[in-house]
């Protein structure tokens, strides 16, 4: 039964008030971990949420209870209406945030700040312009590192996603952590998940335990384990005396669902109660025949499963049958 007091609530009692709202499937760079090589085939536009609807579905998340909307992709800061929908989000009483390559960003500063957008996270997987082309299929590092510069310059709160694949970048950890000597920034390193298309395969995957272990071995005891909050999808660390600090982000080895309290609306306007998930409920559709989305949010969420959509262990993550019907990151937002 629908019970509007517990929309948000699921059958294991997670509450999930943070809404990642995805504005685009489109991006300005190609990683290879996230984004097929030959693209993605890209819904039509009118199946696109518009700025108006993002803003209506939105505001019914908060009157239920969401608390916190980050902005994710593809790239959402290639969508031309990006400021319509900030300036519109505004409005509501959440904490914005947003998920984005950065290489756009010199463009927004001015629009974040009035608009109270805050919490930025970058995703940033070498710090070597080489690698970095190889890695996003595009030769944008300068850019990217100058708008990261630009970002921590303004103020803004800033966390950079360093996707770890071995064999490509994971001789880069330490320099990674290197970054937050002199830096006040958080730089989180995410084990490589399986999706459609990303051609993932368990030898390139760095585990939790071996970040920790290169970080053990440099720092010894100045690496400092901090304290992690309610609902942590990192586990984090700082070396002494050191500005910044660093993360873990370990979907894989060590999962975080018990915490989870997230909930993703695709672009086409379609709940995800997981990242792993396949299973979509449109709201959209529903919104253009202007009929109630309450019981379909609750519905969404109150199934979702303990775990990984089911994919509980190891073996069950790592078999590509499981993944085929999901999306590519790219179309999700992370
Ligand atoms: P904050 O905690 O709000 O700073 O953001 P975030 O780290 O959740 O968001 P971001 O978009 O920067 O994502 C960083 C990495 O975490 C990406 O690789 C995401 O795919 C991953 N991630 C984000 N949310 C989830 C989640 O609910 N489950 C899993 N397994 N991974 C997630
Ligand atoms: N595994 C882990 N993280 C990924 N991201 C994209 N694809 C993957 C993947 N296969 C991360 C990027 C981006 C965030 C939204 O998702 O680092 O910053
Ligand atoms: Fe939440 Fe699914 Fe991520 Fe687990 S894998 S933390 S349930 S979104």
């Amino acid at each position: 039964m629908f019970n509007s007091a517990k929309i948000l609530t699921d059958q294991f009692d997670r509450v999930h008030k943070y809404l990642r709202i995805s504005l685009t499937e489109k991006c300005n760079l190609r990683c290879t971990y996230c984004m097929p090589a030959g693209g993605i085939q890209l819904s039509p536009k009118s199946h696109l949420m518009s700025h108006e609807e993002v803003y209506q579905i939105a505001k019914i998340f908060v009157q239920n209870g969401v608390n916190k909307i980050r902005l994710t992709g593809g790239e959402p800061l290639v969508r031309k209406d990006f400021t319509q929908i900030l300036a519109q989000l505004s409005h509501l009483n959440v904490t914005l945030a947003l998920t984005t390559n950065a290489l756009l960003v010199d463009q927004y500063i001015d629009d974040f700040k009035k608009y109270h957008l805050n919490k930025i996270n970058v995703s940033l997987d070498s710090l070597k312009a080489g690698k970095f082309a190889q890695i996003t299929r595009r030769n944008q590092f300068q850019k990217t590192y100058d708008n990261i510069l630009l970002l921590l310059n303004n103020g803004f709160e800033v966390k950079i996603n360093t996707v770890l694949m071995k064999g490509v970048n994971d001789d880069e950890i330490l320099d990674f952590i290197n970054l937050t000597k002199d830096l006040d920034i958080n730089v989180r390193f995410i084990e490589f998940m399986p999706f459609d298309g990303n051609k993932w395969n368990q030898k390139q995957l760095v585990s939790q335990q071996e970040i920790i272990n290169i970080a053990t071995e440099r720092f010894g005891n100045k690496l400092i384990k901090l304290s992690d909050g309610p609902n942590y999808i990192a586990r984090h660390f700082k070396i002494e005396a050191y500005k910044g600090q660093f993360g873990i982000i370990s979907s894989v080895s060590n999962p975080f669902c018990d915490v989870c309290d997230r909930i993703r609306l695709t672009a086409d306007g379609k709940i995800k109660n997981c990242l792993f998930s396949n299973i979509e409920t449109d709201l959209l559709a529903k919104f253009r025949a202007g009929e109630p989305l309450e019981p379909l949010i609750y519905q969404a969420i109150y199934h979702k499963k303990a775990v990984r959509a089911g994919m509980d262990n190891f073996d069950k993550l790592k078999d590509p049958n499981r993944h085929t019907n999901n999306r590519s990151m790219t179309a999700i937002g992370g």
